[in-house]
């Protein structure tokens, strides 16, 4: 092994082209690939901007070749040399037109064989990549989107402090409180039996900063939720976090557009149009059958009740008589694909949504075969055809239920189902979407009470405020959500600032005035010292990362993440600490109940 002596890089190997032809430079990184052709050596180099070609023949000093022979994969190494055209050009690397005639080369550490290769294209089980994380964070296909990353983060924070922004860091040690996902709790030494919590968001925080004056914050923020690991969630995880005064969510949301069209524009060169479409979330629902609808395809709920009203067929009939709907999908030409077979795999689908079952029609050019023949008279059959404009080569897929919601969402599963099995999607496209106007609370039969739908200190409409506590099943927020492509970017909403609504508030989700004094007395006092109207949004960077890069899951554009028992694989944790340190802690470990 020897070190870099003199030789000092300058220049990065996927950042040479032709315009640098017979200049010399020197290079620095890891040995991709090394082929030893007799009486000529290629090498290609690879550092964190790409790969660059080494050449050793004839012309190369004879102590440098005979070290260019003991190259092997990963070795480290800095290389001077001239840069010259390349005879046989490819574009399989960016720097295809150029190749590096070395004159002096160092090898700054050798490697052992890599448990699989370090390439893109690399079948390896999931367990030995996050193994051997550093690895893998060397094949450019995992590589380049952290990098892709940290131009994002660095658009984001040029947009938002060209936009009078303030960056403030909040804590991580905070105070547990209801309402939410499970808080990660973190012992305190110093005061025995008593725990911090690690931040959620920084909700609260950044509400305070508004009291605090500073009209507008942003913060690159880490969160933590002890929630189960799906594609696009990570029980730690990162949010672009922001709050502004003086705003309505007009502002909120027009902002936020130009934030979107500009990381859309620099990262990708798409030039997006503004002002994205809004939908209210009672429409989200009825058309989609999801408060996040994947408007990059139609196949749209209707309801179909008016038309069924007077059916005897008992699924229907029972949904309707206890104030439910009946509604369906019309998969238009679909026919052939949606086999008796295939759809009962549906079936399957609506099934763990909560659906008793799915009927269904099928029209092709031999006739109609249906779920309900022998049910539906054949008016009734003929009326639901008309409602639903169904023609020869089309599937109606009929969901009915006693709550209209479950309906919906059960339908808008098979939905996406079908779209995305059936090709419907055109993946190049990318569509935004502000749901807007949620619900204020929502009914947890768990809790047996009512929740809030995005938290406790979300402005009701002004509607909504004189039936807080009479019916708060008819209350709506001033909240939004931005979705784009079917999956929640972000949301936020405007805050309430009176701190009297925010009694009535905490009423109506069933806290005693002494409950909520503990949980939150710190901000409801703060809110009487005066406090400007104010609102505002985050986004889950890691997913905004995961779909620009066109990524199936966030765990792709995350360094080092944690897995469905959320352990993180590489360093080994969670683990088990010395006796020594829970006593300090004053902590007894006892063994888990068994289930
Ligand atoms: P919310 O809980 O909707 O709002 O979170 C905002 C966004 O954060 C992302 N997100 C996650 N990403 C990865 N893994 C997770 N476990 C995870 N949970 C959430 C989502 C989501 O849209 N304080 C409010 C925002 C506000 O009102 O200003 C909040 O945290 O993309």
């Amino acid at each position: 092994m020897e070190t870099m002596g003199n030789l000092r890089r300058t220049r990065y190997c996927g950042e040479v082209s032709l315009a640098d032809a017979g200049s010399e430079l020197v290079v620095a990184g890891s040995v991709a690939k090394s082929r030893d052709k007799g009486g000529i050596i290629f090498c290609d180099l690879r550092d964190t901007t790409g790969i660059l070609q080494l050449v050793f023949d004839d012309g190369t000093p004879a102590e440098v070749f005979s070290k260019a022979q003991s190259l092997r994969s990963e070795y480290v190494v800095i290389a001077r040399g001239v840069l010259r055209e390349r005879a046989a050009k490819t574009d399989k690397i960016a720097t295809g037109d150029v190749e590096l005639y070395v004159s002096e080369l160092r090898v700054l550490s050798e490697a052992e064989t890599p448990p699989f290769e370090i390439r893109d294209e690399v079948q390896v089980k999931d367990e030995l990549r996050l193994k051997y994380r550093y690895l893998d964070l060397r094949r450019p296909v995992m590589h380049q989107p952290l990098v892709l990353r940290s131009k994002i983060c660095q658009i984001v924070r040029n947009y938002f402090c060209d936009n009078h922004f303030c960056e403030i860091e909040t804590p991580m040690l905070i105070k547990s409180t209801p309402e939410g996902a499970r808080d990660y709790l973190v012992p305190s030494r110093v005061q025995p039996g008593h725990f911090y919590a690690l931040p959620q968001s920084p909700q609260l925080y950044k509400q305070i900063l508004m009291l605090s004056g500073f009209d507008r914050y942003f913060q690159i923020a880490r969160c933590f939720r002890d929630e189960d690991l799906r594609a696009d969630r990570q029980p730690e995880f990162t949010q672009i976090d922001e709050e502004m005064s003086f705003v309505t969510e007009d502002d909120i949301m027009t902002l936020n557009e130009g934030l979107l069209k500009k990381l859309w524009k620099e990262m990708l060169g798409v030039e997006l149009t503004t002002p994205f479409q809004r939908m209210p979330w009672d429409e989200a629902m009825a058309r989609f059958g999801s408060d996040k609808p994947d408007t990059r395809f139609g196949l749209e709920i209707q309801d179909v009740s008016g038309v069924l009203a007077g059916s005897q067929f008992a699924p229907f009939k029972g949904a309707l008589s206890a104030g439910g709907s009946v509604r369906l999908i019309n998969c238009k030409g679909l026919a052939d694909k949606l086999t008796r077979k295939n759809i009962d795999k549906l079936v399957e689908v609506a099934k763990t949504y909560g659906a008793k079952g799915l009927a269904y029609t099928r029209l092709t050019a031999d006739g109609e075969t249906s779920s309900f023949e022998k049910f539906l008279t054949e008016e009734e059959k003929s009326a639901l055809r008309a409602a639903a404009g169904a023609e020869t080569g089309d599937v109606l897929l009929v969901c009915s239920d006693a709550k209209w919601q479950r309906c919906c969402t059960i339908l808008g599963q098979v939905r996406l189902e079908v779209g995305r099995k059936y090709g419907l999607i055109d993946e190049n496209k990318f569509n935004f979407l502000w749901v807007t106007n949620f619900p204020l609370f929502e009914y947890s039969e768990e809790e047996g009470r009512w929740m809030a739908m995005h938290h406790p200190f979300t402005m009701p409409t002004p509607e909504s405020i004189p039936l807080l506590e009479s019916d708060p099943g008819k209350c709506y927020a001033i909240a939004y959500d931005i979705v784009l492509n079917g999956v929640e970017l972000g949301g936020g909403s405007i805050r309430v600032n009176d701190p009297d609504l925010q009694d009535k508030m905490f009423h109506a989700l069933g806290f005693t005035e002494e409950r909520a004094r503990e949980s939150f007395g710190f901000l409801m006092d703060a809110y009487r010292y005066g406090a400007p109207p104010h609102g505002g949004m985050a986004y889950g960077l890691d997913r905004l990362v995961m779909l620009m890069l066109k990524k199936d899951s966030i765990r792709d554009v995350i360094a080092f993440p944690k897995v469905q028992n959320a352990g993180e694989v590489m360093s080994g944790c969670p683990e088990q600490v010395d006796e020594k340190q829970l006593r300090e802690l004053s902590i007894a470990c006892v063994a888990p109940e068994k289930e």
